[in-house]
């Protein structure tokens, strides 16, 4: 399937972008779930995993963050010399608001010497009381490098967790119940539609989603096969196509991933497993916003220094875990 051509002025818009970028020596992240636009004038596009990697490393003294808040926290954190902007502070995250610090520090009251591991959804204050960081991308990889003896409080996605248990074969790791409007969403029913209409297609599951946890039991059950189903994160997503000898893939994910999907794989097609799997937030980001932060240098996401401390150490454990292979590597700011 053909991607969709930018409308007259879009491409002027990205130029003058691209040229305030270059003018404020700033660096464009984008996450895979941004509008198709924001994701074109981005020097890279990527996963939570892959954008935090980005950030830490980055030359450019302003990071441009179309994402949402908590990753324009994790940037600050991790950058503390840079600028980071978030182009509308309405970004949010409806799984970050899950969890408070307060309630984390209940939660860690009940457990005493329980390793906390935080999904990176969440807040900078939550990441500051624990112990590790993880992203989809390495869930798994953080949950194995934990002494197998050592309880777990893991959160606060319920459907990450629930996957984390079934591959790692832990029994001691507690999940929070929280869960993503927009994942959470997409539930088997789905799922079976769009395998009825496109049979053969792969399933291209991310493990936020309601599905996921049916999905893997109905190929324990033998109804569908364990080959035609990938849990991934949005990075292993993109790098599946390339992978597989099959041409249709069903993406059970939010659906600005498929712009990315489509743009690398112009011989594939690529489904949604739900139309209606669309994160406000991740929305909100447009190009005059974009452009709109450059000029004024808006909004600043800034971490307190006490928070931002505590929470660098579980970051610091998250970045160095697992691989992300992603994206074209970015522009030098200066080019
Ligand atoms: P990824 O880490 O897979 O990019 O997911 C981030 C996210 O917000 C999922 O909703
Ligand atoms: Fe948060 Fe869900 Fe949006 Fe991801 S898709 S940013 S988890 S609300």
């Amino acid at each position: 399937m053909a991607t969709t051509t930018a409308p007259a002025g879009v491409a002027e818009l990205q130029q003058a972008i691209r040229a305030l970028a270059k003018d404020k020596r700033a660096v464009i992240l984008a996450h895979n779930y941004e509008r198709a636009v924001v994701q074109d004038v981005a020097d890279y596009v990527g996963d939570s995993l892959g954008l935090s990697r980005e950030a830490a490393k980055t030359t450019a003294d302003v990071i441009v963050f179309c994402g949402v808040h908590f990753m324009a926290e994790t940037a600050a954190i991790l950058s503390p010399t840079k600028t980071v902007l978030l182009p509308d502070l309405a970004a949010g995250c409806s799984l970050a608001d899950t969890v408070t610090a307060d309630q984390l520090k209940a939660w860690k009251a009940e457990h005493p010497g329980a390793v906390v591991v935080s999904y990176v959804n969440t807040t900078a204050a939550v990441k500051a009381e624990s112990d590790w960081c993880c992203t989809s991308g390495n869930a798994v990889e953080v949950i194995n490098a934990i002494p197998a003896d050592k309880e777990i409080l893991f959160l606060p996605d319920m459907f990450l967790g629930a996957h984390v248990r079934r591959i790692t074969g832990r029994d001691n790791i507690h999940v929070w119940m929280g869960e993503c409007h927009v994942h959470a969403g997409i539930d088997p029913e789905h799922i079976n539609r769009q395998r009825a209409a496109h049979p053969g297609a792969e399933f291209l599951i991310h493990p936020e989603c309601g599905c996921a946890t049916p999905a893997l039991e109905a190929v324990s059950a033998g109804a569908i096969s364990a080959e035609g189903v990938q849990i991934l994160s949005t990075e292993g997503m993109i790098q599946r196509p390339g992978k597989s000898t099959n041409d249709t893939f069903i993406v059970a994910t939010e659906v600005g991933i498929l712009h990315r999907l489509r743009k690398a794989n112009p011989t594939k097609t690529f489904i949604a497993a739900s139309e209606q799997a669309v994160c406000g937030f991740m929305k909100v980001t447009t190009l005059l916003k974009v452009q709109h932060a450059l000029e004024t240098m808006t909004h600043r996401v800034t971490v307190p220094a006490d928070v931002a401390t505590r929470a660098r150490q579980a970051l610091d454990r998250m970045v160095s875990v697992g691989a992300s292979k992603a994206a074209p590597p970015p522009r030098d700011p200066g080019e």
